[in-house]
Formats: structure tokens, sequence, C-alpha cells
């Protein structure tokens, strides 16, 4: 499904060249869990902006479905990313000025789903993290936690084949990370390939193939069995 070959990344600021990724190779199949760790600044952000289309990479190739995205026009690769890509960020990324419903709805006015139908998903998603009963909330009304579950619901609404998430869980107490896990997976069972950035070792653990970044190259692969439901609290405690 993806495929990228010595990717590289160069941030050029006045003074200071930083290289975030230099030939990174990496070959993801549908319907894989890639966890990927590693410490900060090593360039994980950066991977999964240029996986999602949200960046350029200086040099190298990258192949999504067959499509050579180094040589699509900017149009054509905001196409793509809205039919097939579901981010999930760091920093959440929720419109302050729009209630919960509406911010859920964004990805699907961009592709131009009717009214009833964006009404259905919408709340589904909302549903599906516990939040259906807020929709008209603003997003400062809520905990961050909450806030998170909001751009989760709004990364599913457009029912993405490739799901992007960067810290997914950073802000949520282990109780409603495991929850958040457990979406994940569900999602993934659905028939989801999903990219997840993490910071937690027992969560990463959980995906079947984890992946590290360092000093923006892959440093390790570790090739995980399916986990068999083993739930987090006894993985920690063991
Ligand atoms: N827009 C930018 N301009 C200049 N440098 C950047 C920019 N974005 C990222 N960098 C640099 O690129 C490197 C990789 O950053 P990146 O955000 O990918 O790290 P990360 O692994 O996601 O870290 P964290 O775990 O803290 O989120 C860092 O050294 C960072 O300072
Ligand atoms: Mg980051």
């Amino acid at each position: 499904m993806l495929q990228m070959k010595n990717i590289s990344k160069v941030y050029q600021t006045e003074k200071v060249q930083t290289h975030a990724l230099r030939d990174f190779d990496l070959n993801v199949d549908e319907g894989e869990f890639i966890a990927v760790t590693g410490p900060s600044g090593s360039g994980k952000t950066t991977f999964l902006n240029i996986a999602g289309m949200l960046e350029s990479f200086t040099a190298g190739q990258y192949m999504l479905d067959g499509v050579d995205v180094g040589s699509l026009s900017d149009n054509a690769r905001a196409d793509l990313r809205n039919q097939k890509i579901g981010f999930i960020f760091q920093g959440f990324n929720l419109i302050p000025d729009l209630n919960l419903f509406e911010n859920v709805e964004v990805p699907l006015r961009y592709r131009g789903i009717k009214s009833s139908e964006r009404k259905e998903r919408v709340m589904h998603c909302l549903e599906q993290v516990g939040l259906a009963s807020r929709i008209k909330h603003l997003p400062q009304q809520l905990s961050g936690g909450q806030q998170q579950r909001v751009a989760i619901a709004r990364a599913l609404a457009g029912e993405p084949r490739f799901l992007l998430a960067d810290e997914p869980t950073g802000n949520l107490d282990s109780l409603m990370a495991r929850q958040v896990m457990e979406l994940l997976e569900q999602i993934n069972r659905d028939g989801a390939t999903i990219i997840m950035v993490t910071h937690d070792p027992e969560l990463a653990r959980r995906a079947p193939r984890n992946i590290q970044i360092v000093d923006g190259q892959i440093a390790d692969f570790t090739l995980y069995q399916k986990p068999t439901a083993v739930p987090v609290a006894s993985v920690a405690g063991a």
C-alpha cells in the first residue's frame, strides 16, 4: 500500500539545516497496524505528515497505492488525501469556533457528502467515542481527553482506509488510553491500515509491528504476534 524509498526531509531555517528524515525506507501492507516509537525530535511527526501528504519531502520516492506521490499536482494530492487518509493530530487541531458536531463534520463536507448522511455518520462516530450527548459543546468546553476523542471521531467520519495517528493517547489517563487503543484495534479489524506514533511502550507492544525512529532513520523493527487481547493493565503489572 505504502512504499517509501530513500525519503529525506530537510528543514531549512535561517541558520540551521535540520535533517528530519534521512534515507528513510518503509513498506506498509494493506491492513497492517504499525506503532512508531522513538525519542522526541527523531522525525516521527515528519514521517506521518509526509505519509499523509501534508508535507512535501526533499528527496526519495513515495508510492501510495501505486501512485507516485511526488509527481502529483497540489490538487491531485489533496484529493487523494481526502479520499483515503484520516488524521489524528498530536495537538488535536480542532476548530475552536465550531461545536463538536461541526468539527467532526468537516472532512465530510470536503467530500461533498449530503447533509442527511453527514448527520448519521457524525452521530455514529461521536457515539463510538462516547460523546454523542455533547454535540453542541465547543472544544474549549471539553477536557483534553474529550478533545482527543473528538479528534478521533473526526478522523473516523471519513471512513479512511489509511489512518495516521500522532500520539492519540498522549493526553489520556491509562484507562482512557486503553479504550482508545481498543477503538483503533476495532477500526483496524474493520479494514483500515493504521500507523500510530506513541510514547507508550505497552500500547506499542499491542500493535503487530513496531518501528523505532532514531535521528530520522528506522533504527529497529520488531514484529510481534497478533495480540490475543491482553489487557494493558496486566501487561504493565507483569
Ligand atoms: N517546520 C519545521 N521547521 C524546522 N524544523 C522542523 C520543523 N518541523 C520539525 N522540525 C525539526 O525536525 C526534527 C523532527 O521533528 P518531528 O516533529 O518530526 O519530531 P518527533 O519525533 O515527532 O518529536 P516529538 O516526539 O517531540 O513529537 C526536529 O529536530 C524538529 O525540530
Ligand atoms: Mg511529534
